[in-house]
């Protein structure tokens, strides 16, 4: 079965390629190398250097067959979303449509979609289950929500099959410093360079963060589940503060771990945490790795790579 990862060459992409690879599926990468790197590019997988605006995309998906599409390629920040809304709704939303073309032309089986936690906003109760209320509070997570809205539209209009999933904060080996949920690649790295981290706010504000290997394979699962035709939280389903984080690093490394408290950034949510049962029961997925073990990996491999 050959499958197509867009994004393939990023932190997240690069993780289904290797997941893909390893259950024996023929793996090619759609990638124009904008945040993504070389060195993610797993050897097993075909690697196709491109755009997914690109304007040929079509007579490549009618040439090539792909029986499924996993679509990670994306601007991927808040901020830049802010920054530069037409650039972001460009990538986001015009590069999924001409990708999403080009699947209903070739007569894709099945397409499987990042989407975000950002597109609930900040929200009165928690945790966050799939039906809630939709309130963007940023052009990125209004470019995923859209982007749900085409695939339910493409299925329900040409039976293009999708599933779509709304990571929370993911981290792990490979992740750069930007994009969301970066805080711990920005501190891990921070406290190998010996740098002083920065706490905004008093530390108290949670996310729910999910190992990128759990990410993954909840992928995977999307492939081939009966439940498609929906979407998904991809999460943990359990709260951890900053000072949570600060403690379980300061135990992991031995030594006491602080911040330097900075200014609460404006539109920063103070909470968020994501209900999972609906993928335990469609996907039969749930996290495999605690925390704590994700970091034990992430730590273990910058760790590694500095020594090279
Ligand atoms: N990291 C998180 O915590 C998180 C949370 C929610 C959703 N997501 C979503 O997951 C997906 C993967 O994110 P990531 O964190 O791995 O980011 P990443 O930046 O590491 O990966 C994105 C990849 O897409 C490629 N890309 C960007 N624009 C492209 C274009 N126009 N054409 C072709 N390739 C292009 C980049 O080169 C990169 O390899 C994104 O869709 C992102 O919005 C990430």
């Amino acid at each position: 079965m050959k499958v197509l990862v867009t994004g393939g060459a990023g932190f997240i992409g690069s993780h289904i390629v290797d997941t893909l690879v390893k259950a024996n599926l023929q793996v090619y990468i759609l990638d124009n190398l904008t945040t993504g790197s070389f060195g993610n590019i797993s050897p097993e997988a075909v690697f196709l250097k491109k755009d997914i605006r690109d304007a040929d995309l079509k007579e490549l998906l009618a040439r090539e067959r792909f029986d499924y599409v996993i679509h990670q390629a994306a601007q991927t920040t808040v901020g830049k979303s802010l920054e530069e809304p037409y650039y972001d709704c460009d990538v986001n939303i015009r590069g999924l449509v001409n990708l999403l073309e080009a699947c209903r032309l070739s007569e894709v089986k099945r397409f499987v979609f990042a989407s975000s936690a950002a597109i609930y906003g900040d929200t009165a109760a928690l945790p966050i289950g799939e039906e809630w209320e939709k309130q963007p509070a940023s052009f990125y997570g209004q470019s995923k929500w859209t982007g749900e809205q085409y695939l339910n539209l493409y299925y329900q209009n040409f039976g293009l099959e999708y599933v779509a999933l709304r990571y929370a904060n993911v981290f792990g080996e490979r992740q750069g410093a930007n994009g969301e949920g970066g805080v711990i690649s920005i501190f891990l790295n921070k406290l190998l360079a010996g740098q002083e981290l920065t706490v905004y706010g008093d530390g108290s504000q949670t996310r729910d963060y999910i190992y990128v290997k759990d990410v993954a394979q909840a992928n995977y699962q999307a492939l081939f589940s009966d439940a498609a035709n929906r979407s998904y939280n991809v999460s943990t389903a359990k709260e951890t503060s900053i000072n949570e984080l600060l403690a379980l690093l300061s135990s992991m490394l031995k030594e006491p771990v602080t911040g330097r408290n900075a200014a609460m950034r404006c539109n920063d949510i103070q909470r968020s945490v994501l209900a999972n049962q609906a993928a335990y029961n469609g996907l039969k997925w749930k996290p495999s790795y605690t925390l704590s073990e994700g970091l034990e990996l992430m730590l273990h491999a910058l760790q590694q790579r500095l020594c090279k």
